[in-house]
């Protein structure tokens, strides 16, 4: 099957990046969300990274004119959704959420059309299962800023078939990036591992062993991380942390037990970058 259109459901920071990689590698896309201000942000924040990447040269000012115009905004899902070959859904990391969209999508999309989701941990399987089209179902999870990361993990649901598995790799690397292949489990690779490492800069915050700043400078001087813990916390968003953390809690067990200075941030609504103050403050949003 030979994928010419696609859907992106979700205009954030994830939604807009996954837009913009698919334009630039030469997808016609519909960014589609539920309010205005959602698709004038995505579509900000694409006309800033190519206008960036203008100045340093790395494409001309037509080049970023053709991938604009290969983007559709819109807030109509029919419209957005409705020839779609494929739908990459970014929607709120809510399992009940992500149910009632695929449970819309399906009144709407072609019958060929694949269902990719981007999850950050949630399981494949179990929104699959609610769809008519299991075996055309598959995870991609993405990493931000998703312009810069170079990596897709690709994860199979339970009745994903081995030609939805061959399309989705194939179209992972089109769009630029390395496809590494997991099976399903809560958090996957990635974040199984990053987001518990995550976990335990704020368990060493809150236990006063050192100071947001020096924890940070630690991981990064003393691992050669690019950004600190902590920081790498406020750029995912600290209620997206506490969730996957939440998430491994529950089905692995306590080991995983979120920060409570975590879910207090998150209580008091330091989200991280994208509400202007997390562990670190950005200024008033
Ligand atoms: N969008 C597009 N491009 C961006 C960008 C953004 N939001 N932020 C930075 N860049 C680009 C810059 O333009 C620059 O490009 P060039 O190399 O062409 O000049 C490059 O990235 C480096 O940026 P900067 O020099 O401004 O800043 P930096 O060196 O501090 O890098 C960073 C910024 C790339 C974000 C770096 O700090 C980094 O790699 N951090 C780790 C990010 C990470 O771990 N992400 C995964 C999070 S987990 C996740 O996403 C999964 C999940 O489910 C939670």
């Amino acid at each position: 099957m030979e994928i010419k259109k696609i859907c992106v459901l979700g205009a954030g920071l994830m939604g807009s990046g996954i837009v913009q990689v698919c334009a630039a590698a030469g997808f016609d896309v519909t960014m589609r969300d539920i309010e205005k201000r959602f698709i004038d942000n995505g579509m900000n924040t694409i006309k800033k990274n190519l206008a960036r990447d203008v100045e340093k040269g790395k494409i001309t000012r037509e080049q970023m004119e053709t991938v604009l115009g290969r983007i559709e905004p819109t807030l109509d899902l029919k419209e957005a959704a409705g020839d779609a070959d494929v739908v990459v859904e970014v929607v709120i990391e809510l399992m009940d959420l992500k149910k009632k969209v695929y449970a819309e999508l399906e009144e709407i999309v072609p019958p060929h059309c694949l269902f990719f989701t981007n999850t950050s941990g949630l399981s494949i399987t179990e929104m699959a299962a609610i769809t008519s089209r299991p075996e055309r179902f598959i995870g991609t999870h993405f990493f931000n800023p998703v312009p810069v990361m170079r990596l897709l993990e690709i994860i199979r649901g339970q009745q994903t078939s081995d030609e939805t598995v061959e399309i989705a790799v194939a179209w992972g690397r089109k769009i630029g990036k390395e496809v590494v292949m997991v099976k399903e489990a809560p958090a996957f690779v990635v974040n199984r591992i990053l987001c518990s490492m995550i976990n335990e800069a704020f368990f060493v915050l809150d236990e006063g062993l050192a100071t947001p700043e020096d924890i940070d400078k630690a991981m990064q001087l003393g691992c050669n991380h690019p950004i600190g813990p902590l920081a790498l916390g406020d750029l995912i968003g600290l209620d997206t942390q506490l969730r996957i953390c939440e998430g491994m809690h529950r089905e692995l067990g306590d080991k995983y037990r979120p920060s409570p200075l975590l879910r207090k941030l998150v209580r008091a609504g330091n989200l991280g970058r994208k509400s202007g103050r997390g562990v670190y403050d950005y200024g008033k949003k």
